[in-house]
């Protein structure tokens, strides 16, 4: 199982926080240049690394605002990967949108060509916020957005994020409630990371915001709050809206039935399962399995990063060649642990069983942290409790490095 990743880089405008491959446009873009090249990069896939054979769950058109690509666009690149690629029967499209970028109409028109998932950035809706996080729209424009287009897609997601400057666990609370009461079926919440460079970072460092304080207090309203509100946390920052599959296992935040609830979003849960990914476009990563061989301890994985810079990136795409790093085994233990522990999958057994035999003290430090009822490690695999969540990154240190908790 595979997914593909179309990163497009431009938006409107560069909000504060933000650090991902993103940088405003013109207005200006030659999408029918553009397309040649995001097609270039997938016809490449397809002939040097096996795209063409695998079978492809989910398709994320992730940004950057995606949304301001026209509807051809997305078309023609969905037209290629049907033709020459085996897509599977129910698989997820996802386009991320900007409220600001995306009407009813537009968003018919992408239902017509077969994306059937949105996923709206809202980030918050308090208007003084919104401006603090250099958002280009309003509260009003957010939810207003959210409602049409609940109206044309059954399958929509939110972006908000917590631990803002200035904001209170009582003021998240409200507005999370009200928030959770939107007709949609998941919501992606993030905790507020300050990065380097960033205009927030800025703001912070000369005294002009208030720094943000720590975060658990935050998280734990979170979690209970959408639960109370019908959502359940399956991924650390992602709550899916509850069906008649959800019951939560004695003493695990985490459900222990991947995949069963159809409101999980596809495409995620395969990055927390550690599939194949096929990344294209500025910045995108992809990882690609090279030895599928059982008797192999774990599948071999080839890691390829784009290239970041935008205009760069334009003139590799014309011929592209791609840099192949392979993983050592150690990286790829690593990445398995901090993706699977982040889901409510958790880690498969088949893999810790195996690494556990060569890699010396790891079965002590999982007995330990059951011990501590950090984990539960049964026949479904390794999957934090609710205590263990609170220190995910903790314990992925405590598991991957020579750490000690
Ligand atoms: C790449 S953005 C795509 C959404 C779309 N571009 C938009 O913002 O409307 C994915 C999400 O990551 C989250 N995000 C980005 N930077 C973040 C940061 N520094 N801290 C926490 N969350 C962040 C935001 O919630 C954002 O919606
Ligand atoms: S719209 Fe999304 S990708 Fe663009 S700058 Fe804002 S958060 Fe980043």
């Amino acid at each position: 199982m595979s997914t593909v990743y179309i990163h497009w880089p431009f938006c409107l405008s560069k909000c504060h926080y933000c650090d991902f491959v993103s940088i405003p446009c013109t207005g200006n873009e030659d999408f029918a240049e553009w397309g040649k090249l995001y097609k270039n990069v997938l016809l490449s896939y397809m002939d040097g690394f096996g795209l063409r054979d695998v079978s492809i769950t989910s398709i994320y058109f992730g940004g950057g605002t995606p949304s301001l690509v026209p509807q051809w666009f997305i078309d023609n690149l969905l037209n290629t990967v049907q033709k020459h690629c085996k897509l599977v029967e129910d698989v997820e499209i996802t386009l991320e949108a900007n409220p600001r970028t995306i009407d009813s109409g537009k968003a018919r028109d992408l239902r017509d060509i077969g994306v059937n998932r949105l996923s709206i950035g809202v980030q918050s809706i308090i208007d003084e916020d919104l401006q603090m996080l250099g958002r280009i729209h309003s509260a009003n424009d957010a939810i207003s957005c959210v409602l049409d287009m609940t109206e044309v897609f059954s399958n929509v997601s939110i972006d908000m994020i917590y631990n803002r400057p200035h904001q209170t666990v009582a003021s998240w609370q409200e507005e999370l409630r009200t928030v959770l009461q939107l007709p949609v079926n998941h919501v992606s919440l993030y905790e507020l990371i300050i990065e380097d460079g960033t205009k927030l970072k800025h703001l912070i460092d000369s005294n002009m915001l208030p720094s943000i304080s720590d975060s658990s207090e935050f998280f734990e309203n979170t979690i209970t709050i959408a639960e109370e509100c019908g959502f359940e946390l399956y991924e650390v920052s992602n709550f899916a809206k509850m069906n008649d599959y959800s019951q939560r296992p004695d003493g695990a935040i985490f459900r222990t039935h991947p995949g069963g609830n159809p409101n999980y979003g596809k495409h995620n849960l395969s990055y927390w399962r550690y599939e194949d990914y096929y990344g294209i476009g500025p910045g995108s990563h992809s990882r690609i399995s090279f030895n599928k061989k059982p008797e192999k301890l774990m599948s071999e994985k080839i890691a390829i990063a784009q290239i970041e810079d935008v205009q760069a990136w334009r003139e590799w795409a014309l011929t592209p060649r791609f840099d192949v790093e392979t993983l050592s085994k150690d990286d790829e233990f690593k990445e398995r642990t901090i993706m699977g522990l982040r889901a409510m999958c958790g880690i498969c057994p088949a893999t810790f069983d195996k690494v556990t035999k060569i890699k010396y003290g790891l079965q002590n430090k999982l007995a330990k942290l059951e011990e501590n009822s950090y984990i539960m490690a049964n026949a479904d695999g390794v999957v934090l409790t609710y205590a263990g969540i609170l220190r995910l990154n903790l314990i992925v240190r405590y598991l991957t490095e020579e750490f000690s908790i």
